[in-house]
């Protein structure tokens, strides 16, 4: 049989190599073998049954792939040879296994006990009473007040900071948000044009002001927080607005220096990265407006998919399945994109806070021993929701020279009464996913069709079902997408928790802006700058 004798090696340089061979093989197979015609897959018995597995509240269905038991089988060796268990073990024992910077991943402690427990008794007493600083905030938030100042009124919450330190509570408030007061708005880029129409409305004597940076040096969110606090002070005098502004921070120095109250700061640990902290202090805003119970359960769900992350067979094992598919999709099949579509309007920021979980982490060429990638890492990840997207992205998903795989994304409840609606929504969803697979081809004779209104067919999909979309099964759905990252990060041998990529081109912005504020000499000839920065002085 293909791949029996495939050796087995346990030394760790040399699962690298293990790896591309086993990926070289696999690569054949799906050369080799009779591929069948995915219309004809998803009509062998058990297809449903041999390629999809639930845990918790989710569904994960791959059957609308390439996989047969053979490729299934043997993608399971190559994680188990690749070490994932045992990296797994290393994640949640905290490790540092994020070791460009020297430290663990361990934003798993701040949702759930067990992995807390596992910390310092001093690490893990802060932690905990940084939560219950957080939820006494939210608290209060939520009633409409300041923290201890029950006549000091909170109607609005303007958050500001960027990347994972919006992604995540701009998702939570979308998706579970369920009062419209304290009114929470969000400033990210540095654009100045919504903040100035934001402040216009806005009364600053009630309205906070959250700024959220782990590293207390992002110029965007910054900016932001300069600009808005002058607007503060200017209004309600110094010693007011001080009272109104909250920090959420890992750069405790840095927060003090901006004048952010001690009694106002929460405490960001530097092992929680900023992609993966969504579960910490950063949504107090989505905690104030789901509610401390709902904020509880969302941490519990997340809990429940470590859980089954740490103790499922691979082969059973919701996040290893999720990776291995999306191996094989980009290392054998060589697609180079992952579209993210939900079917609920509610998780529309649900491709936006994945673009930044999956790019950020495993966009990467350079390998743990510090050696360029022979192969492909992250694919280019994203999406939109249906059934929107069907009116622009997807006639390219049916009829374009590349193929894309497609996470569809569902939830079988919804929390409204118009059934028709609901049954029309996931219809959608479902035919879609028949048609990506099965093309023209397998709904009617082909040759009845004009060639330009022929599908191939052939498109691979997941189907995600939530039984509904709850606290729980959110945090289970976005913790499922954590170690799905992970796993694919220990097969490709990369460090998915650094994010140095982005880091030059905030340090070239820096050096830009003296010379559009009318300094040219301020940027160095080798940046081929030049011509532009003179075509924009003239204009
Ligand atoms: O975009 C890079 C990044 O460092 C992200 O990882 C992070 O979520 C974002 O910037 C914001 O960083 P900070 O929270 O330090 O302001």
């Amino acid at each position: 049989m293909l791949f029996a004798g495939m050796p087995f090696n346990t030394t760790k340089d040399k699962y690298h190599i293990m790896n591309q061979d086993f990926l070289q093989l696999l690569r054949k197979y799906n050369t080799d073998s009779e591929q069948k015609p995915l219309s004809e897959r998803l009509n062998e018995p058990n297809r449903f049954e041999n390629f999809s597995k639930s845990a918790g509240n989710l569904l994960l269905d791959f059957s609308r792939t390439g996989l047969d038991q053979l490729a299934l089988a043997q993608l399971l060796k190559l994680a188990a040879h690749s070490g994932v268990e045992e990296s797994r073990d290393r994640l949640f024992q905290g490790v540092a296994v994020n070791f460009t910077e020297q430290r663990p991943a361990l934003h798993m402690a701040m949702r759930s006990d067990e992995v807390l427990n596992n910390l310092a008794t001093e690490t893990a007493s802060r932690v905990a009473a940084n939560k219950d600083k957080m939820i006494g905030f939210a608290a209060a938030f939520a009633a409409g007040h300041l923290p201890g100042e029950t006549g000091q009124p909170v109607k609005h919450i303007i958050h500001i900071g960027i990347g994972g330190s919006v992604l995540g509570p701009r998702l939570l408030i979308e998706a579970l948000g369920k009062t419209s007061s304290p009114q929470v708005h969000f400033l990210s880029s540095v654009d100045a044009h919504f903040r100035d129409g934001l402040l216009a409305d806005l009364d600053p004597a009630e309205t906070v002001v959250i700024v959220a940076t782990k590293s207390f040096t992002t110029g965007e969110t910054l900016l932001h927080a300069r600009r808005v606090m002058q607007w503060m002070r200017l209004e309600l005098g110094r010693d007011a607005a001080e009272h109104r502004l909250f920090a959420i921070s890992g750069n405790m120095a840095a927060v003090e220096a901006f004048g952010v109250r001690q009694a106002n700061t929460l405490y960001l640990p530097d092992w929680v990265g900023g992609r993966y902290s969504i579960w910490s202090a950063v949504s107090l805003a989505a905690a104030a407006v789901m509610g401390e119970g709902a904020f509880s359960e969302f941490l519990q769900g997340a809990a429940d998919m470590d859980r089954h992350f740490q103790t499922a067979e691979l082969a059973d094992n919701l996040p290893v399945l999720m990776a291995l598919t999306g191996i094989w999709h980009r290392n054998i099949c060589g697609y180079a994109a992952q579209a993210v579509i939900p079917y609920d309007y509610r998780l529309r920021s649900v491709p936006a806070y994945l673009q930044q979980l999956v790019m950020e982490s495993n966009g990467k060429s350079i390998d743990r021993d510090g050696n360029p990638v022979s192969y492909a890492t992250s694919a280019v990840l994203f999406g939109e929701p249906g059934t929107d997207a069907q009116h622009s992205l997807f006639q390219m998903f049916h009829q374009g020279t590349d193929i894309v795989p497609l996470d569809f994304i569902g939830v079988i409840h919804p929390d409204h009464e118009d059934a028709e609606a609901h049954a029309v929504l996931l219809a959608n969803m479902l035919a879609q996913a028949t048609a990506l697979a099965t093309g023209t081809a397998g709904l009617q004779n082909p040759d009845e069709l004009d060639i330009h209104r022929q599908m191939p067919g052939g498109r691979p999909s997941e189907i995600i079902l939530m039984d509904a979309l709850t606290p729980s099964s959110l945090g289970q759905l976005l913790a499922l997408y954590e170690h799905k990252v992970f796993v694919e990060s220990v097969i490709w041998n990369i460090n998915p928790f650094d994010q140095f990529g982005v880091e030059l081109g905030k340090v070239l912005a820096t050096s830009i802006q003296p010379a559009l504020q009318g300094n040219p000499e301020a940027v160095p000839e080798s940046y081929g700058l030049n011509a532009i920065l003179n075509y924009i002085k003239s204009h």
